[in-house]
């Protein structure tokens, strides 16, 4: 496999998200709202909201329709209706789906009045300032899902809200650079332009990192719920300080609806886990979801394992380069405002159960099974040439 094509699937990756899972609405009250922490109950709040969701029908969306409409919010969508939900449908049932789109035509928000707007489907900085302007005056809040993208290149050793992002990509940068600014670039100036129409008071910016869950459109995650079960000789990738990041996307969901209901403004990083871990902790706690027999194998060596095309396996990433700090972003911010986090062991337990249940299609359990360039086809060739040096 190509080295740099790697780099780039995972970059590519990044920027695709969402959708799947047949859950229907009695299911629906086991799904959400475990996570530790207070004020996560499924219950009504005393103010209704009225809430849009600009998109909301793929990965973050449904979740946060779920825990809105059992919290007693109502809720509308905006969507071009070519993206179906295929988790919570008969929720759907339950939810004004408008439909329009973000270049074009914003007509169906036109005149009408919400509560709050969660920009979820931003992909250009213009069309969050086009939303943001028309709705400024007939919402109160409005919530940009952003990311911690926003801080590429992943410099430093710490990342706060308050540290410096990249609103313009670098005039000297080759086109690869380009691309791989270009997501953070754009996060960061559509922040700005819901900041703008909206003011500081009236906007929340939540910044995840990778989420994960039931729904995912990508297949990034899959290996390790699907490895761990199996069992057996496992790899684990990077050395004793590498720290992991990362959040179950119904953690996310369920925090934006109580951050929408407090009215607190401000920009958050929506980063778990709570406490510092390195992917070993993170694949040891994972591995109790099963009761398969395993052992592992580390492999410490960064050369080597560029060598061997290992440069994600999600949440590990290679910490080199403009990703040496991907995984150090500071999340006291979040923690102090109510974020709060579902066991990995659910988190892993739900997205395994998923990915079995008819949501996910044979085909694409096929071919992520037989995909030559996956982690769980190349590992055990990896291990023995690790082993036989
Ligand atoms: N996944 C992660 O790990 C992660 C991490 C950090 C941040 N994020 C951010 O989280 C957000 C939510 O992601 P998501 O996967 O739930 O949704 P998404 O993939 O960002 O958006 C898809 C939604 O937007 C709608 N949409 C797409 N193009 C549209 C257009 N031109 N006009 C109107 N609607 C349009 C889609 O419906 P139609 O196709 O029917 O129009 C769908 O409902 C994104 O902003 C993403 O950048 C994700």
């Amino acid at each position: 496999m190509d080295k740099k094509k790697s780099r780039r699937e995972f970059l590519e990756l990044g920027l695709k998200v969402g959708i799947a899972l047949p859950i229907t609405s009695s299911m629906l009250y086991s799904c959400i709202s475990k996570a530790e922490g207070k004020n996560t109950s499924q219950k009504e709040t005393s103010k209704k909201l009225k809430i849009l969701i600009l998109g909301g029908t793929s990965f973050l969306g449904p979740h946060q329709i779920a825990y809105a409409l059992g919290r007693g919010h109502s809720v509308s969508t905006f969507t071009r209706g070519k993206t179906a939900p295929t988790i919570y449908k008969d929720l759907f049932k339950e939810v004004e789906q408008l439909v329009g789109d973000r270049e074009d035509n914003l007509t169906a928000l036109e005149n009408r009045k919400w509560d709050v707007v969660i920009d979820n489907s931003g992909r250009r900085a213009e069309w969050t300032k086009k939303t943001a302007t028309l709705l400024k005056d007939n919402c109160d809040l409005y919530l940009y899902t952003s990311s911690t993208g926003v801080f590429y290149p992943y410099v430093n050793s710490e990342f706060k809200e308050t540290s410096k992002v990249f609103d313009a990509i670098p005039e000297d940068a080759t086109e690869d650079q380009k691309r791989d600014f270009q997501y953070g670039v754009m996060k960061a100036n559509s922040e700005n332009e819901a900041i703008k129409q909206f003011g500081i008071d009236r906007t929340i910016v939540v910044r995840p990192t990778y989420m994960l869950g039931p729904a995912d459109r990508t297949d990034r995650f899959m290996h390790w719920p699907l490895r761990l079960k199996k069992g057996g000789e496992i790899l684990i990738p990077g050395k004793e300080e590498d720290t992991v990041q990362y959040i179950d996307v119904r953690d996310v969901a369920e925090w934006m609806i109580r951050l929408l209901e407090d009215r607190s403004a401000g920009t958050y990083n929506a980063v778990g886990p709570k406490a510092t871990e390195n992917i070993l902790d993170f694949v040891t706690e994972a591995k109790k979801t099963f009761d398969a027999e395993s052992s592992f194998v580390r492999i410490d060596n960064y050369d080597f394992l560029k060598d061997n095309n290992v440069f994600y396996m999600i949440p590990w990433i290679l910490p080199t380069d403009n990703y040496a700090g991907s995984a150090k972003i500071n999340n006291s911010m979040a923690l102090a405002n109510g974020l709060s986090f579902r066991p990995l062991k659910e988190t892993i337990a739900d997205v395994y159960n998923w990915w079995h249940s008819d949501a996910v299609s044979q085909e694409r359990r096929d071919k992520f099974a037989s995909n030559p360039n996956s982690m769980l086809l190349r590992e055990a060739a990896i291990i023995k040439k690790w082993k036989a040096l």
